[in-house]
Formats: C-alpha cells, sequence, structure tokens
C-alpha cells in the first residue's frame, strides 16, 4: 500500500515552536510525531509513504537521509506553494508517479491506533470512489462533521461548523482510502481543499463512504492536544508500544538511560535521556526531554520541556509548553498554556499566562 502524508502545514497554533521545526516533526515522548505516524502505518502494511511538504521541507529530508524509516520506503513531494490539502495530494500523488494507485490519505499531525486495514476492507466493498475513517469527539467544531446513513454512506462534509451546528459528533479522523479517480476531481495549480471542496463533492455524487473507529485518536495541532498526546502514552492509553527505551521507577514514572530524578514526582513522569530534576523540584504530569534541567524549588505541572529546556530555581511552569534550549529565569511563573518558543528566556521573576514569547 502506497501513503500520502500531509505534512506542509505551517502548524499556525503551536507557534512559536513551529518557527524551529515544522508540527510533525516536534517530539511526544522523545520521537518525532511524524515517526510515530509511520511506524503505525508500516504496522499496517504501508510500504511507501510520500510525505506532502510545503513548510520547511529540509528538515523531513535531514530526518530520513536514507529515505526509508521503520521499513517504509519515503519519497519527498515539495509544493512550490501551498496547495491546500487536495491540492497537495494531487500534486504529491503526481510528483512521486503513484497517481494511477488506490491511496491512503494521512493528516501527519494524527496519532492514531486506528485499524488501516479495515477501512481499505470497506473501501474494495462498497464501489464508492473514497472512503474516509470517523472518530467521536466532544466537540466537533475543530474538525469535519460527518453524519452517514446506515450503511456507511456519508451524508454530509460540513468543515468546522459551529457546534450548535454540527448533526453529529463523527468527525473525519484524517485518514482516507482515495480511487484515483479523486484525483481527476482536483483542479490543478490552485488551492483546493479536500474538505471543503472534494468532498462535498463526492458527497453529491454519492461516492463518499466512512467507517467509525473506536480506536485512540488524537490531533496534535494544539497546545493542549500537543500536551495530551504525550500524557496519554504515559499513561497507556495507546494500544501500540509507544514509550521510548526507559525503566519505570514507578507506575507512570519512567526514566531514560541517563535521566536522573532526585526531585519529587506525581501522576505521570516521563524524564528524558541525560536530563536531570534536581532534589527540592517537583514535577506532576510532564515529560522532561533530553538533557533538559529542572532546578530545586521549580514546579512542573502539567507541561512539557522540550530537550535542554531549563526551569530555574523557585520557577512554575504549569499548563504549558517549554520549547527546546529555552530558559524559565528563576522565580518566572510560565501558566495558562503559554508557548516559550525554541532557546527564548523568560526573564527572572517574569510572569507569562497564556501567552506565547515570542510573539
Ligand atoms: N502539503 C500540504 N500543503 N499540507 C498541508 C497544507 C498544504 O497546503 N495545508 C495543510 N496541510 C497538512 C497539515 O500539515 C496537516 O498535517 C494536515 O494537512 C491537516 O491540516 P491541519 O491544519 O492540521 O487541519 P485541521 O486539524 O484543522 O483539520 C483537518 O484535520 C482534522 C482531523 O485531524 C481536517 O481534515 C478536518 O476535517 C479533520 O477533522
Ligand atoms: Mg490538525
Amino acid at each position: 500500500m502506497i501513503a500520502i502524508v500531509l505534512v506542509g502545514g505551517e502548524g499556525t497554533r503551536l507557534r512559536p515552536l513551529t518557527y524551529a521545526l515544522p508540527k510533525p516533526m516536534l517530539p511526544v515522548v522523545e520521537r518525532p510525531m511524524i515517526a510515530r505516524v509511520l511506524e503505525w502505518l508500516a504496522s499496517h502494511g504501508v510500504t511507501t509513504a510520500v510525505l506532502s511538504l510545503g513548510y520547511q521541507p529540509d528538515a523531513f529530508v535531514d530526518a530520513f537521509p536514507d529515505g526509508s524509516f521503520a521499513g517504509v520506503e519515503l519519497r519527498y513531494a515539495v509544493e512550490p506553494e501551498p496547495l491546500d490539502t487536495a491540492g497537495a495530494i494531487r500534486f504529491a500523488a503526481r510528483a512521486a508517479e503513484v497517481d494511477s494507485e488506490t491511496l491512503v490519505v494521512v493528516n501527519g499531525d494524527v496519532l492514531t491506533d486506528l485499524d488501516l486495514r479495515s477501512l481499505v476492507e470497506l473501501h474494495g466493498s462498497h464501489g464508492g470512489e473514497a472512503t474516509i475513517a470517523l472518530t467521536a469527539v466532544e466537540d466537533p467544531s475543530a474538525y469535519g462533521v460527518v453524519p452517514t446513513d446506515d450503511a456507511g454512506r456519508v451524508l454530509a462534509f460540513i468543515e468546522k461548523p459551529r457546534r450548535e451546528d454540527a448533526p453529529t459528533n463523527r468527525v473525519n479522523a484524517g485518514t482516507y482510502i482515495l480511487d484515483p479517480s479523486v484525483l481527476e476531481r482536483i483542479a490543478p495549480d490552485r488551492r483546493v481543499s479536500i474538505e471543503r471542496e472534494i468532498f462535498p463533492e463526492l458527497v453529491e455524487a454519492k461516492s463518499l463512504y466512512a467507517l467509525d473507529s473506536p480506536a485512540y485518536w488524537l490531533d496534535t495541532g494544539t497546545p493542549e492536544r500537543y500536551l495530551q498526546a504525550q500524557l496519554d502514552i504515559l499513561r497507556g492509553r495507546r494500544a501500540a508500544a509507544a514509550l521510548p527505551a526507559c525503566t519505570a521507577r514507578s507506575e507512570g514514572v519512567y526514566l531514560a538511560p541517563g535521566a536522573s530524578l532526585e526531585g519529587e514526582v506525581g501522576g505521570c513522569v516521563f524524564v528524558g535521556r541525560d536530563a536531570t530534576v534536581e532534589a527540592g523540584a517537583l514535577v506532576r504530569d510532564a515529560v522532561v526531554g533530553a538533557a533538559a534541567h529542572v532546578a530545586a524549588g521549580a514546579r512542573v505541572r502539567h507541561c512539557v520541556l522540550l530537550p535542554g529546556a531549563m526551569v530555574r530555581p523557585g520557577a512554575l511552569v504549569e499548563e504549558s509548553v517549554v520549547g527546546p534550549s529555552a530558559i524559565v529565569g528563576e522565580g518566572a511563573a510560565v501558566t495558562g498554556g503559554s508557548i516559550v518558543g525554541a532557546a527564548a528566556l523568560v526573564l527572572d521573576g517574569a510572569r507569562l499566562d497564556s501567552a506565547r514569547l515570542p510573539v
């Protein structure tokens, strides 16, 4: 099976982290998101993945220098300008010369254990041109909302409706099987959204089907969900073996090789390779990235510290993400969904609440 992985977006909701690294290259418990996506595809029989690139393409090419990962052959299609989701699929399929195949297409910022094979199976049985996976969410307004009939035929595709207008909480899980005929429907050389243009057209043609999946599913595109993706792994909510090499000190508390954990811990914690949590620090429900440092008297709760981040004595980091090699100064407070960008400095005693640095 051949998959196209959409990874060309700018990751605006995760700025400023995504100035330094494109979203799918951000680590989720020490492993880039895209590596987790490729491992999932490999485990369901995908042998070739075409990465549909636009924003910072070199980061991907550099990450996989030998052109393969997890046994999957990688091909790269770099858009000259963003073509939106359908435009990107068409461009990548043509560039990689796979446009006469039935294709798997996935959004590269989704972490899931959903069963790709059952989606392929359904696709082969209904005679329509496309099949999409659905997942149930609490608030469908951030997603493509997809009502179906009892036979699984899609009745409408409503991208990001107001919450009160959503007819169901079953949403597009960002995993599709597309026949080559779908590519013919996509206009060349302009931006085309699969969600806003092509899926509604397929609904009209009665040619779009969907399959509900109860499997683990998460779109990591916002700070809250990027954090949740990591805590879900530590809490054992993923079916697949998702933890990197580490030892478990107690339930939910993991230490990578070279990690030093002297401080107090609560909830689920991962302390990365060569990272340090000093005595007198408190770390609760957090990922402390490789070589990161939490000093005595600091408190880190419900957070991700990316590799090399430093939290100085007496600082508080709560419900936030601290970027690679960033520094949270002595006695500073970073709270309320804040994001500190790569190598940024939060001055001693400064307060950052629901804020981004740099903005
Ligand atoms: N190559 C390329 N070019 N990729 C793109 C472009 C583009 O112009 N625009 C977006 N992408 C990629 C992003 O990098 C991401 O991996 C994927 O397409 C989806 O874009 P998001 O920006 O993450 O979309 P979303 O999360 O708001 O909504 C989409 O995903 C939801 C499920 O996760 C939609 O498909 C929704 O319908 C869906 O429910
Ligand atoms: Mg997304």
